[in-house]
């Protein structure tokens, strides 16, 4: 699909706003909205996420889809193989953490948001990544788990726009194949770059119940099992495995 840019200087959030403006949005093209700070930017479950001015990626992708796909769910994975593709490009050795974290050094250096709206045109799906690229360390402090960026990793700044073309070009591949092949060539990849490893004994959130248990794999279709500790095996498409 082609991709067309809509960039603001300052928002409250590129995902707010995507959403709000959907029905104005090209239904047969990514719009790529993008913004160099954010005053409300949103992670998961519904936590503030640090978008301070000229250092990070702030981005949404916004594109259709005709309706409901059944896999729907697995698009924010693929997003997240995506930038740890463009990351291994760049010489570092990314890790996903299940479902949609992207690790350096253990520590997140991307997230990802993904929300829906319907519109007369179909369901308008956002797919928001706050990538942090020079934020110093001074700030990531500030954050209440670890964070990171690409500038400490590194010892060196980058280019902030460099970064974010190699990330809407390789996303933008990986989305037509999504949408025409599903997950399947995504599957392996996938649990490759996942960190956690089976068996592993676990803490895990899905919104409001927290978890105790193993890790005892990655399906098919990309959601976690997990044994309790009473042996069954419980599956989860959504939710967060706590540090
Ligand atoms: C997470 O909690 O890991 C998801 C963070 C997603 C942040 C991005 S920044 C661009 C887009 N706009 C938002 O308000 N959130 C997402």
């Amino acid at each position: 699909m082609d991709l067309i840019r809509r960039h603001f200087t300052l928002i409250d959030s590129t995902n707010t706003w995507a959403k709000q403006h959907a029905e104005e949005l090209p239904f047969d093209k990514i719009t790529l909205v993008t913004a160099d700070a954010q005053t409300a930017g949103r992670g998961r479950f519904k936590r503030q996420w640090e978008s301070p001015p000229n250092q990070n990626i702030y981005a949404s992708f916004c594109f259709f889809i005709k309706k409901r796909r059944p896999d729907i769910g697995n698009i924010p994975q693929i997003l997240a193989l995506s930038c740890a593709d463009i990351l291994e490009t760049l010489g570092f050795s990314p890790e996903l953490k299940w479902p949609n974290d992207i690790l350096l050094s253990k520590k997140k250096v991307a997230g990802i948001l993904a929300e829906t709206t319907s519109t007369e045109n179909g369901l308008c799906v956002v797919i928001g990544i706050g990538l942090n690229v020079n934020m110093p360390l001074d700030i990531l402090q500030r954050i209440d788990r670890p964070a990171t960026s690409l500038a400490v990793e590194r010892g060196c700044p980058f280019d902030v726009e460099t970064v974010l073309n190699l990330l809407a070009n390789k996303f933008s591949v990986d989305l037509d194949v999504f949408l025409n092949q599903g997950f399947v060539p995504f599957l392996n990849p996938y649990k490759k770059r996942i960190s956690e490893q089976e068996n592993r004994a676990v803490r895990f959130h899905d919104n409001n119940i927290v978890w105790s248990g193993t890790i005892e794999r990655i399906e098919n279709d990309g959601s976690l099992s997990l044994k309790l500790p009473d042996g069954s095996i419980k599956n989860f498409i959504v939710g967060e495995i706590l540090f």
